[in-house]
């Protein structure tokens, strides 16, 4: 089965074609870096004005690459939230008009859910098994999700304040990296000592796996302003945010398996690609001798093959009809 993917919930322009939910045919992705460098940020507006540019040639792109005729696509799936209702109302206008035209089946997916779908991305046949639990880190999330099957998923811990790609982006912004910071924090971290500086670690409140990462933050931002924190490495100070970062999640991942084991453990969403997250994920792995799972890093960050790869594994559960599918800014997480 073929399913057209689009995504434009943020500032991503993607569409992908995927086979059976597990093989990407292709993939078409364009950023908008150059209004980062000039803004420092996302800027909604901006973001809507160019996916309305950008995406129909994205997709001829996807299909095209796949050598397919949109003719041939068995169905079409989209981002319906969360994300930017600007963006998000782009990609969705596009899919039922396009499944609207061509007849074909059409797919509402949840975005956080196209997160966890990633990892079933071109493993060759070594996917996860359910149930598995989830850490889904993002740029606007930060929860572990319990996954039942692909359509029962439930939401046991979660950030109480900023997601930890939020925190990335805001103490890189702080030590004047470019956004979004997670990637610059994680290249400079390799040059620092992630002992250098002991910043807080948020402590789990009794029979709670919620988190918090405001404390780690503005605690970097004290520290930059102190006359110890001038003199301070920036690498150093990367490398010790970054540490206690993953200290807390990955504590909080291991409470969580301990009040029950799951076949498998999945990391998910753009901060998935932290090389330090991804190191002690596996060493964790590796000791506890339970399957770890984590996507290639250009699935971890926002495209549209882990969208096509959502619908295929959730099928008539996410079904919709064209005519009646509308965008959704803060769609709940759960079915
Ligand atoms: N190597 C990395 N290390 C740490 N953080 C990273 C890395 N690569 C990307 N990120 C962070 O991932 C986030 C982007 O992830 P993603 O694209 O999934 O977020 P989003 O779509 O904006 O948010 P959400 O998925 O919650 O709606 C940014 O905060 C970015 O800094
Ligand atoms: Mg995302």
């Amino acid at each position: 089965m073929l399913i057209l993917g689009i995504e434009t919930s943020c500032d991503d322009t993607s569409a992908a074609v995927v086979e059976d939910g597990i093989r990407v045919c292709s993939s078409v992705a364009t950023n908008q870096d150059a209004f980062h460098a000039k803004y420092g940020g996302i800027v909604p507006e901006i973001a809507s004005r160019q996916h309305v540019a950008l995406l129909s040639a994205a997709i001829e792109d996807a299909a095209q690459r796949a050598s397919v005729s949109l003719d041939g696509i068995d169905g079409i799936a989209v981002t319906r939230g969360p994300g930017l209702i600007g963006s998000l109302v782009v990609g969705v206008a596009s899919a039922k008009a396009l499944a609207f035209a061509l007849h074909k089946p059409l797919y509402g997916i949840n975005h956080l859910h196209g997160h966890i779908f990633a990892t079933f991305l071109d493993r060759d046949g070594d996917v996860p098994h359910y149930p598995l639990l989830t850490l889904l880190v993002s740029g606007g999330h930060s929860q572990l999700v319990e996954v039942e099957s692909a359509t029962e998923m439930h939401v046991i811990g979660r950030t109480t304040d900023d997601a930890a790609g939020e925190a990335f982006d805001k103490s890189a912004r702080l030590l004047g990296l470019p956004f979004p910071g997670g990637p610059e924090i994680d290249k400079l971290a390799r040059e620092g000592n992630p002992q250098a500086i002991k910043f807080p670690r948020h402590r789990a409140e009794p029979g709670s796996l919620d988190m918090s990462f405001s404390g780690i933050k503005t605690a970097v931002r004290y520290f930059i302003e102190s006359d110890e924190g001038k003199k301070a490495s920036k690498a150093d100070i990367a490398a010790s945010f970054q540490t206690a970062v993953v200290d807390v999640l990955m504590q909080r991942l291991a409470m969580a398996f301990e009040r029950k084991p799951y076949t498998s453990v999945v990391l998910s969403g753009g901060v998935a690609a932290n090389s330090a997250l991804q190191h002690a994920l596996r060493d964790w792995g590796k000791r506890t001798n339970v399957p770890v799972f984590i996507p290639p890093p250009k699935y971890c960050t926002d495209n549209a093959a882990m969208i096509g790869a959502a619908a295929a594994h959730q099928g008539e559960a996410v079904r919709v009809d064209p005519l009646t599918l509308s965008a959704d800014p803060n769609l709940p997480f759960e079915l």
